[in-house]
């Protein structure tokens, strides 16, 4: 799969409210999760696949000081982040790839991501690129909610009309590891507000399943 491919479909999705619906919908658990990745004054953090950069924004407000960056492919995506940017957030937009993210060696001490690794044309490449921009002893959170211990999600690649990488819970752990990330380990967050339609069955099993965080520290 293409990058240009990839750009296309969020181009579309930047500009027919599917950006905000994305917002409405990780919100919850990417605000459960933020609050938890240990962000302390001035540290700063990289948002991959920001989409329009809202939680961007959360990051760049977790402590006093703190900075984020995010990253996305999708030119529409990044006008959007820059057109709802607020200033009660450091935080700033640009557009790139996962494979070949254009910061120096060691820069962030948390790389963090929402609902995006999984379309990286290269996984392995990606993987590597972002061990290559965290700081010895910074983190990844990385969240997922198309997994393989989440089966309702499988049909997604194919609803979006783009590949997507299909894993198990032990096959994400151990291609972080093998990127260079140690302690790493899994949970999964439930979204606090229930599933977002309790009469239908899917989104009852995908409530359940949970978003999965794989977290990793940089050796
Ligand atoms: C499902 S959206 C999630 C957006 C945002 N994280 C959120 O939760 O609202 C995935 C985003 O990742 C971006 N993306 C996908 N593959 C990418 C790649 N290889 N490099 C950079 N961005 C990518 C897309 O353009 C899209 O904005």
């Amino acid at each position: 799969m293409s990058h240009e491919a990839i750009r296309t479909v969020f181009d579309t999705w930047a500009t027919n409210g599917r950006a905000e619906g994305m917002e409405q919908g990780h919100g919850d658990v990417v605000a459960q999760v933020v609050g938890q990745m240990g962000i302390r004054p001035g540290m700063q953090s990289l948002d991959l696949g920001c989409g329009h950069g809202w939680a961007t924004r959360l990051l760049g407000k977790a402590a006093p000081g703190a900075t984020a960056i995010g990253v996305d492919v999708s030119p529409a995506m990044i006008a959007k982040a820059e057109e709802t940017h607020d200033l009660t957030s450091r935080a700033r937009y640009v557009l790139g790839t996962f494979d070949a993210l254009d910061f120096k060696d060691g820069r962030f001490d948390r790389v963090f991501s929402m609902e995006a690794i999984y379309y990286a044309p290269d996984l392995t490449a990606a993987l590597a690129e972002i061990a290559r921009v965290t700081k010895s002893g910074g983190e990844l959170h990385m969240l997922l909610d198309r997994f393989q211990e989440s089966p309702v999600t499988e049909g997604w690649s194919a609803d979006v009309g783009l590949e997507m990488a299909w894993l198990g819970v032990a096959e994400w752990e151990e291609a972080v590891r093998a990127a260079g990330f140690t302690d790493v380990t899994s949970s999964r967050v439930l979204d606090s507000r229930g599933p977002s339609d309790a009469a239908d069955a899917d989104r009852v099993a995908l409530h359940e399943a949970g978003t999965l965080w794989i977290r990793g520290t940089r050796s």
